[in-house]
C-alpha cells in the first residue's frame, strides 16, 4: 500500500544526484521541477552534456505542450547545476546515488558520500537490485541514514518510488524519504531488502521468459510484444521494455537475483546473454532485440 508521510522534518531544498545517466538525469530533472536545487554530479563531462541536453529537450517539449511557461522551464533549468566533482555538491541536504549497478563502485561512492555531505544528509541509492544493507555496510556507523529510493524510467513519467529499508535504516530516514517522494509528486511504496525488491523480482522473470519464448520459436519478437500489449494491456511489450531498460542492465539484475536468491529461474536466457556479448544493448546502442534509428 502507498506510504503516507508523517514527519515534521523541514522540506528538502537541495539534492545531489550522483551519476548523470538515464536514471540520474531523470531524478535531477524531477527534483528541479519540484522546486529543489539539483546538483547533477558525474565525472564524465560528456555524460553531463547529455543530461543537460535531455533536460533542455524535455522542458522545451513541456512548454510546447503548454504544461509549463517558458519562464518556468528556464527557472527549472537554472536550478540544476552540473558538476564534475562530488565536493562541488557538498551543500546538498540529500544525496541519491544513481551510478552503474556494481556493488564495489557503489560502495566506494557511499564512502565518498558519507565523507562529503553533512551529517544530517540522507544517503539514498537508486539501485534496482543490490542489497541496501550491503551498500550501507560501507559507511559503518552512518548506515542508519542509508536507504533505497528506487525510481523508474522515464523518471518524469513513472509515479513509483520503491522505498527499501536496510537493516540499520532508521524510521526517521524512512519517514523523510517518504515525505521527499511525495514532494517530488511520486507515490512511495515500501518493500523489504531482498534482491530485486518487488519490482525486478517480478519484472525480470517476465522479460527472461519472453526471451525464452523467442529462442524456442514460440513467436517472433514483435508478435510476443504485440500479444502482451494487446492481451495484457502492457504499454510496451517485454522485449521492447528490455531494450528500453538496456539488455546489459537486465542481464546484470538477473545475475544479482540468481546469485542472491539462488534460484535457477533467474539465470539470464542464453539468447539475452548472447545479445549482450554482441554489444546489442537496446536503445542506447541502436540495436537490441529491435533496431533503433540514430537520434539526430
Ligand atoms: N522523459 C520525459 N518524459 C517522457 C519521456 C522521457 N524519457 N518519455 C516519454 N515521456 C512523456 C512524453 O513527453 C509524454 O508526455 P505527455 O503525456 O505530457 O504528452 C508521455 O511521456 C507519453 O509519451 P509518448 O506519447 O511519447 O509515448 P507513450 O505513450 O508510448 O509512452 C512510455 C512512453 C511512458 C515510456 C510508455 O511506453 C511506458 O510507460 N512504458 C513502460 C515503461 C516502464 O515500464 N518503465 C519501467 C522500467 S523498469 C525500471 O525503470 C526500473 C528498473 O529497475 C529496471
Amino acid at each position: 500500500m502507498p506510504a503516507a508521510a508523517s514527519n515534521s522534518n523541514p522540506p528538502v531544498t537541495s539534492m545531489a544526484v550522483i551519476g548523470a545517466g538515464t536514471m540520474g538525469s531523470g531524478i535531477a530533472l524531477v527534483a528541479a521541477q519540484s522546486g529543489m536545487k539539483a546538483f547533477q554530479v558525474d565525472i564524465s563531462s560528456d555524460q553531463l552534456a547529455k543530461a543537460r541536453a535531455y533536460h533542455r529537450k524535455t522542458l522545451d517539449r513541456a512548454v510546447a505542450k503548454q504544461k509549463f511557461t517558458a519562464a518556468e522551464a528556464e527557472a527549472t533549468l537554472a536550478r540544476i547545476e552540473y558538476v564534475g566533482e562530488m565536493k562541488a555538491a557538498a551543500a546538498a541536504g540529500w544525496v541519491v546515488e544513481a551510478a552503474t549497478e556494481q556493488v564495489e563502485v557503489k560502495k566506494k561512492l557511499f564512502v565518498m558520500m558519507r565523507d562529503t555531505f553533512g551529517k544530517d544528509a540522507i544517503l539514498a541509492t537508486n539501485t534496482s537490485s543490490i542489497s541496501i544493507t550491503d551498500l550501507a555496510s560501507a559507511v559503518g556507523q552512518d548506515a542508519h541514514r542509508v536507504i533505497g529510493m528506487h525510481l523508474f524510467n522515464p523518471v518524469p513519467v513513472m509515479k513509483l518510488v520503491e522505498v527499501i529499508k536496510g537493516l540499520a535504516t532508521t524510521e526517521e530516514t524512512t519517514e523523510r524519504t517518504i515525505a521527499l517522494a511525495l514532494a517530488m509528486g511520486k507515490t512511495p511504496v515500501p518493500a523489504n531488502d531482498r534482491a530485486g525488491f518487488v519490482s525486478n523480482r517480478v519484472l525480470m522473470p517476465l522479460i527472461n521468459e519472453a526471451f525464452y519464448a523467442w529462442m524456442e520459436g514460440v513467436a517472433e519478437p514483435a508478435d510476443i510484444d504485440e500479444i502482451m500489449k494487446l492481451g495484457c494491456n502492457f504499454p510496451m511489450g517485454p522485449l521492447r521494455l528490455a531494450d528500453f531498460i538496456g539488455l546489459d542492465v537486465c542481464h546484470d539484475i538477473m545475475m544479482v537475483l540468481h546469485r542472491e536468491l539462488g534460484n535457477p529461474k533467474f539465470f539470464p536466457c542464453p539468447l539475452l546473454r548472447q545479445l549482450v556479448q554482441a554489444g546489442r544493448l537496446g536503445d542506447k546502442s541502436g540495436r537490441g532485440v529491435f533496431e533503433y534509428p540514430a537520434k539526430g
